[in-house]
């Protein structure tokens, strides 16, 4: 059995996370923008540590009444588990203590496999973003807390 955590992102776990972003992206995160995040008071950024490895991460931007799912990426040998909906699933809880109404994120229409893990998991699209990639459209999804508007 592996053991399995979601915890805080700290300044030493930024090398492994920038890897696993450029194996992800084709238009990855800089080194400095992780840091940054750490730093952002706005930002929730957390990793998912697997037998004291970085299985995977997400940033959050607090937005007001919502939470923008800023980044989110698993490392390419750890996809097929079920640890995106894990991180999912994380998250809603989060925006339930925050008092948050919606999650809200945005995905590359080619981005075929995380689009249908936001369906399956319960976020609606809202819209197409058109170049919101420079290259490529954007579909926004949102998935609304229950009991709230
Ligand atoms: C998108 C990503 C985070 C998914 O992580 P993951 O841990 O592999 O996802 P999961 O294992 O939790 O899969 C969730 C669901 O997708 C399904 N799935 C798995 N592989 C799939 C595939 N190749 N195509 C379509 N669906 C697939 C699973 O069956 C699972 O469904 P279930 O919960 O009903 O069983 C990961 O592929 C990744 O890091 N991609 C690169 C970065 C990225 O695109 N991030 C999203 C940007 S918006």
């Amino acid at each position: 059995m592996s053991n399995l955590s979601i915890r805080r992102a700290k300044i030493s776990d930024i090398p492994s996370i920038h890897s696993i972003e450029k194996k992800s992206f084709e238009r990855p995160w800089s080194f400095t923008s992780f840091l940054f995040e750490l730093k952002n008071p706005f930002s929730f950024f957390y990793v998912l540590e697997k037998d004291e490895k970085i299985a995977g991460y997400f940033i959050i931007w607090d937005m007001g009444e919502e939470f923008h799912l800023a980044n989110i990426a698993v490392h390419p040998e750890e996809r097929g588990k079920g640890y995106a909906r894990s991180i999912l699933e994380h998250i809603v809880e989060m925006a339930k203590k925050e008092n948050k109404k919606k999650i809200r994120l945005e995905v590359r229409v080619s981005n075929k496999r995380a689009i249908s893990i936001y369906e399956k998991f319960g976020f609606e699209k809202n819209g197409i973003i058109k170049g919101y990639y420079g290259n490529e459209d954007g579909i926004e999804f949102v998935y609304r807390l229950k009991g709230k508007l």
